[in-house]
């Protein structure tokens, strides 16, 4: 089967695929299988397309909905990558909230002086209120973490837990695990926005695009809110106001960037593009 990667994909079971072509997604007839990272795919420039393994759990950019229509398969990589999502928004949390970064800035700028930081007083993490948007495997595992730090954790899942907006007038820091679905595009938009609590903390390790950015940036421009964010809307680029904010913690689209995990993401990819060529059921199909 002709394979086509965008990318060597990392870890040793990448090998096992055998020869794979790796290069952009341009017009190629032979190509049966394609293994990408949530780019789009169209399906017009591949002809002889049957499989479609994406390497991520999240394929809102792929385009499966016309790749469906053309009875092309597509898998993902769930699972693995939920314990380093939740500590990448743990670390997030954290930063955000008790100034971690501010800190850093401070001490290598020269400006602390001595033990006693004046002014520089954060807002306590334990005991507050952390209120996860999407209850699935990643929000579960971020909840987990939370009965470490004796936090009370609030829910919204569909059809389940509380009213999103009674979440967001409720928590101190807000973390949104949901899929970028027609459904979840904007959700949390400048009305939801203004429900936040003064001081409240919004973390994103999901999808940007899930978050009016816009209206994202002019909250925290005022100052009235702070974030951790490691998605964006327009990713690689972040809105220019942000980089200067001492209330924001920006990571490049970290989520699932461990060695460990990004590894046990291939193994996923691989087993699913060997299970097809094998005509055998696939491992983690997603339509
Ligand atoms: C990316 C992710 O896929 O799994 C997801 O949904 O967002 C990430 O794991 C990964 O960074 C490769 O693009």
């Amino acid at each position: 089967m002709k394979v086509l990667a965008t990318r060597r994909y990392p870890g040793a079971a990448f090998d096992e695929l055998g020869d794979v072509e790796i290069g952009a997604l341009e017009a190629h007839d032979d190509v049966e299988a394609l293994i990408v990272a949530n780019e789009p795919v169209s399906a017009d420039l591949f002809p002889a397309l049957r499989l479609v393994a994406n390497f991520g759990v999240g394929y809102d950019r792929l385009g499966a909905e016309a790749l469906r229509a053309r009875g092309v398969a597509v898998t993902n990589t769930p699972g693995v990558l939920d314990a380093a999502t939740a500590d990448l928004t743990w670390a997030l949390i954290l930063a955000a909230r008790r100034r971690v970064v501010e800190g850093d800035r401070r001490v290598r700028s020269g400006e602390w002086r001595g033990s006693w930081a004046d002014g520089f007083l954060a807002e306590e993490v334990s005991g507050s209120t952390l209120g996860i948007v999407g209850l699935g495997r990643i929000g579960q595992a971020v909840a987990r973490r939370a009965e470490g730090f004796e936090l009370r954790v609030l829910f919204t899942r569909r059809r389940e837990g509380i009213a999103l907006d009674e979440l967001l007038a409720e928590s101190d820091v807000v973390s949104i695990h949901a899929p970028l679905t027609p459904e979840t595009r904007g959700l949390i938009d400048a009305r939801r926005l203004a429900l936040l609590r003064d001081g409240a903390c919004l973390i994103n390790t999901a999808r940007g695009e899930i978050v009016d950015e816009a209206s994202l940036v002019a909250e925290l421009v005022s100052g009235r809110l702070r974030a951790g964010l490691d998605v964006f809307a327009h990713e690689p680029n972040v809105p220019a106001e942000l980089l200067e904010l001492p209330n924001v913690v920006l990571t490049p689209h970290l989520g699932s960037a461990t060695r460990q995990t990004r590894e046990a993401m291939t193994r996923i990819v691989v087993d699913n593009v060997l299970a097809f060529e094998r005509g055998e059921e696939l491992v983690t199909p997603v339509i």
